[in-house]
């Protein structure tokens, strides 16, 4: 593949403690990703994405890391990460990893110094340390400050255990340079950046903080170091609703894509897409940059769940956690949409078990969540557990192939459907879909460009440079195909030769 394979990639993402079990402890790790290396090979990506792997005290599932440059023992040893990259290459997968540079953890070496020296010490001035707490909230919840022994307050805009890093200090940038290094000279090819827009800090630690301006020159010298190593991919967790700020990330000297909220966001209305995938072209287009369409990740509920909702639109603030659903129409919706995500110009994101179709699960019992969300609003939202259950592998019963031990979150009893075995022997499943779909991708689809096509106001259609069109109905009645001369792909039945509602077709 080519140095710039991520323009029209598909890439998974992997929460490691949910994908597989090979030591049986009942958390997913190395052992287990590697043995379903396989797997992801046959289902056709490009390149995984692992959400934290770092040693960690889990206070918000990985992404309070201790220490950026070696692998939590539950996971595995740094040894077993260099052999998984390995043998992930051996595949033609790329491999991604997640750097955490906005907080880090209070378990950190860093943090325990930073204590130990005391107010006013250099030690100190790699976090924000302050006499007096300020005004701004945590975005799990309660406030963003927290006392130390000795007095003093410091920064956490996450939980209190993921202390916020001094970005004006030139020992923190200095720090994740050599970070980025030590990874890229073990064979990762490009890194997730997380919470991406929050780094740089206004002065005086109050009023807004995200997107402040200074942020660019981090990512401008991560640029040099990824350009060294032959153009690592620098990916953005960046949630900007305003398309010209989001857009300077994309600077051709700055990160080379960023994830697509706005379209995970967007709920399932044809107006409200098309105008979404048509801003998102407006905005990448100019850049040079590809964009990334993304349904779904570790963070919101998952697509079946969300689309059968009356309310199918996606709100950080007002998560919507329990609320019902019709699993059957987000069924078939999620469908129509990952057929659609796919086809779309540029790379598509495919958080694991959405190839397998799994729904939230809200009914996780309170003693058993772990997301400090679900702490942190005093137990009235549940949080981000319900889309990160351990994945169902085979059998007909819990654990599913997952591992030996019992899940760290249990799974529900009726995901025997659900499982990788029982969706491979089935010619309709979500999965046999996701494996058909990917291998057309990798031959008709990817970077590149569109031609939307006219096919009635909630109808979305489109032509892309090979010639494949895409059209995805979501008005309420079945309606024609547009002329072709061969069907590729259908996210379910026709209707005596009409597209029925919520559904995609691929047509040559
Ligand atoms: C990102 C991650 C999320 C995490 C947060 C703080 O949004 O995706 O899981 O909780 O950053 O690191």
């Amino acid at each position: 593949m080519s140095e710039t394979w991520w323009r029209g990639a598909a890439i998974y993402q992997v929460y490691p403690r949910s994908f597989a079990d090979g030591n049986g402890d009942g958390v997913g790790d190395l052992a287990g990703l590697r043995s379903r290396l396989p797997y992801l090979s046959d289902l056709g990506v490009n390149a995984v994405w692992i959400t934290p792997w770092y040693p960690s005290p889990l206070a918000d599932g990985g992404y309070d890391v201790a220490d950026y440059r070696d692998i939590d023992p539950v996971f595995g040893t740094l040894a077993e990460a260099e052999r998984f990259i390995a043998e992930a290459h051996a595949r033609d997968i790329k491999v991604i990893i997640d750097v955490v540079p906005n907080h880090s953890s209070t378990a950190s070496e860093w943090f325990k110094q930073a204590l130990a020296a005391g107010p006013g010490s250099p030690e100190r001035e790699r976090f924000w340390f302050r006499d007096e707490p300020g005004e701004w909230r945590s975005i799990f919840g309660g406030p963003a400050w927290t006392q130390v022994p000795d007095g003093q307050w410091y920064l956490h805009l996450f939980a209190p255990e993921q202390p916020d890093l001094n970005w004006t200090n030139p020992e923190v940038h200095a720090e994740f340079h050599d970070v980025l290094r030590f990874w890229f000279d073990r064979g990762v090819d490009g890194i997730r950046i997380d919470s991406a827009a929050l780094l740089a800090k206004p002065e005086g630690l109050t009023g807004r903080f995200e997107d402040l301006d200074e942020v660019h020159d981090v990512y401008r010298s991560w640029r040099r170091i990824s350009d060294e190593y032959g153009g690592r991919v620098l990916i953005g967790e960046v949630w900007l609703p305003d398309q010209e700020r989001f857009a300077r990330y994309l600077r051709p000297d700055e990160l080379h894509t960023a994830f697509n909220f706005d379209f995970l966001a967007c709920p399932w209305d044809p107006a409200r897409l098309r105008s979404v995938i048509e801003r998102t072209l407006a905005t990448h287009v100019p850049l040079g940059a590809p964009p990334t369409w993304v349904l779904s990740n570790h963070d919101v509920a998952r697509v079946v769940t969300r689309y059968g909702r009356a309310d199918t639109s996606w709100d950080h603030g007002d998560r919507r956690d329990g609320v019902p659903s019709d699993l059957g129409l987000g069924f078939r919706r999620a469908r129509a949409a990952a057929l659609l995500a796919m086809a779309l110009p540029g790379g598509v994101y495919i958080y694991q078990g959405e190839e397998l179709g799994l729904p939230e699960v809200d009914d996780i019992p309170g003693e058993l969540r772990q997301d400090p969300i679900w702490t942190r609003s005093g137990h009235t939202v549940p949080g981000r557990d319900g889309c990160r259950v351990p994945l169902p592998w085979s059998g007909d019963e819990p654990p599913f192939g997952f591992g030996a031990g019992r899940p760290w979150l249990p799974q529900p009893e009726d995901w025997r459907k659900l499982t990788v075995e029982a969706q491979t022997a089935d010619l309709g499943s979500m999965l046999t879909l996701y494996r058909t779909a990917l291998r057309i991708r990798a031959r008709l689809l990817g970077d590149g460009t569109l031609t939307w096509r006219e096919h009635g106001p909630e109808v979305l259609a489109f032509t892309r440079d090979s010639g494949l069109t895409c059209v995805t109905n979501l008005s309420a009645a079945p309606v024609p195909l547009p002329p072709h001369e061969e069907i590729l792909l259908t996210s379910g039945p026709l209707d005596e030769g009409l597209l029925p509602p919520d559904t995609t077709a691929w047509l040559m």
